[in-house]
């Protein structure tokens, strides 16, 4: 007989990244909702631009969420430098595997949510599924997804129809609702993962292949990777 008892969640625990690239404001300012959101269900939140978060932030995090603005039909090259830079050693070093991964975006191109929104966010969530994260999409129940939301994630228009900018702080509420739910929905489920351990085999690369790479990047003091390293003499640490 299932329980109809609901089980607890601990959400006050848990702790969300936003890597958020901006560069006029408007992702910033979504990003602030999704934020709200992820609060109001008691998670401790950080937010980090594409250049200054680190290696040692993702640790630190049960649920990382990228925002990216929309440039050429993807993530801007900030985002993406974060992904080749930060991520790449996280997903080498297996340091997210079974924590939540999700995105939002914001797009001023022509057409209803901008050109690209969809291809941009589905390149951020490849790399974070490639980290082996659990990803929250945006179920369409989604309060607000009826306004800007694309099934992978919120977004935004940031220009009118005849593609003048909107002024960040005066873009239109209801469009930003999803972006706060967005932010709830990944620590409900955030909350239930903590402490789960996804996989546990850990195989692969081999110990003999991470030991090589650790010694290969002990002679490259200065790549920006180690710079991101909470112990730098120990990054598997
Ligand atoms: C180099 C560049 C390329 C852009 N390419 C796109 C695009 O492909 N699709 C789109 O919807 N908007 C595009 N935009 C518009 C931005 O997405 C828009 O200005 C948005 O508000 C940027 O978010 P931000 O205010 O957080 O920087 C581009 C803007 C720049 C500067």
């Amino acid at each position: 007989m299932p329980s109809l008892v609901e089980p607890e969640t601990n959400s006050s625990s848990v702790q969300v990244l936003i890597v958020v690239d901006s560069w006029q404001g408007h992702t910033a300012k979504v990003g602030e909702r999704v934020a709200d959101g992820a609060r109001s269900e008691g998670a401790k939140v950080t937010v980090r631009s594409a250049d200054e978060a680190t290696r040692a932030d993702l640790r630190a995090a049960d649920a990382v969420i990228m925002g990216s603005a929309v440039h050429q039909r993807g993530m801007t090259w900030k985002m993406k430098r974060f992904v080749d830079e930060v991520c790449e050693p996280a997903w080498f070093y297996d340091d997210l595997v079974g924590r939540v991964g999700a995105v939002f975006t914001a797009g001023g191109g022509a057409g209803g949510a901008g050109g690209g929104a969809e291809a941009a966010q589905v390149d951020m969530l490849t790399n974070l599924a490639a980290c082996g994260m659990v990803l929250v999409s945006l179920p369409k129940d989604t309060p607000g997804s009826e306004h800007g939301g694309i099934q992978w994630g919120p977004t935004i228009k940031t220009t009118t129809d005849a593609m003048a900018p909107i002024d960040p702080d005066a873009m239109d509420e209801t469009f930003q609702r999803a972006f706060f739910h967005h932010g709830a929905n990944v620590v409900r489920v955030a909350s239930r993962l903590v402490g789960l351990k996804l996989a546990a085999a850990n195989h692969m690369p081999t110990p003999e292949m991470r030991a090589m790479r650790t010694a290969a990047e002990k002679d490259r003091p200065l790549d920006r990777r180690w710079g991101h390293l909470a112990d730098p003499a120990n990054p598997q640490s």
